[in-house]
């Protein structure tokens, strides 16, 4: 039996080397999920920066073992190697930089409200519009290299049954005729200023994180983890970006991105 070896169909780059992320994408019609793909790439040597872009992912990956739905030309399916100098607990603001990356991207070229909940979900009028998925190669405490996934959902005209009432899309949301590529362009440029800010200055991640969050402070939300469920209010992230939420007996606890679900107990989402 032979193994069909998937082959990008166009190779893009961005000569301008401010723009490490991007600086080279690599663009596929069909792929089981982009985050394998530059998995193994990055398992190659490939460099830091390097984009796997596909029009279509049959094995699209989410958090929690969930599927991402990624039909054919309708959501941008993007992932990025990243190769930082840093600590694996750096990883956690790599996460928060792309949630911030891509709601404003949303809010300043798109002109659509975007909000985001704990730890990297973005939300547009209570619906999901995009998801982020970070998987990490660690060695001896050191961070090889990170795949970072960004799935968003762009022209959609609507979705499957089960998830009509959680997703949406920029068409849905704001009658927008663009393409996948046309989102990454604007993209790229706020990845890759919000990458450099997460290596070099985390309180500006913190910072510009609850700026655009409306689930930071204040917020009555219920947290669901494998082995408990919590509920209480939200008062901001730590220095090292733990989500704090005050029980109903005044007790803190920190919240750790990482296998939990978080919902608001106002609006359900
Ligand atoms: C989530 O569950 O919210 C995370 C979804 C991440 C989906 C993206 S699409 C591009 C990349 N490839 C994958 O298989 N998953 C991520």
């Amino acid at each position: 039996m032979t193994t069909e070896v998937p082959s990008p169909v166009n190779i893009s780059t961005r000569p301008d080397h401010e723009k490490i992320l991007g600086a080279t994408t690599l663009h596929f019609d069909t792929l089981d999920s982009t985050n394998t793909e530059a998995r193994k790439l990055a398992n190659q040597g490939a460099a830091e920066g390097v984009c796997v872009v596909a029009r279509e992912q049959t094995a699209g990956r989410g958090r929690l073992g969930r599927n991402w739905n990624s039909p054919a030309g309708a959501g941008l399916y993007l992932s990025i190697i990243l190769r930082p100098n840093a600590s694996p607990a750096r990883a956690a603001f790599i996460t928060l930089a792309a949630a911030i990356a891509v709601a404003e991207t949303l809010i300043q070229d798109f002109h659509t409200p975007a909000d985001i909940k704990y730890p990297n979900d973005i939300l547009v009028n209570g619906k999901k519009i995009c998801g982020i998925l970070v998987e990490s190669s660690i060695t001896e405490n050191k961070l090889e290299y990170a795949i970072l996934g960004i799935g968003v959902n762009i022209a959609q005209p609507d979705f499957p049954d089960e998830l009509k009432t959680i997703a949406t899309s920029l068409r849905i949301e704001a009658n927008l005729g663009i393409t996948p590529d046309e989102f990454l362009e604007p993209l790229l440029v706020k990845l890759n200023h919000w990458y450099i800010e997460a290596l070099a200055n985390p309180a500006a991640i913190i910072e510009g994180w609850q700026t655009l969050s409306s689930y930071a402070r204040d917020a009555k939300i219920r947290v669901i983890s494998n082995d408990s469920i919590i509920e209480g209010t939200t008062r901001g992230l730590t220095a090292s970006g733990a989500l704090l939420v005050e029980l109903d007996d005044g007790q803190i606890r920190e919240i750790v991105s990482g296998d939990i679900t978080i919902r608001s107990l106002e609006s359900g989402v």
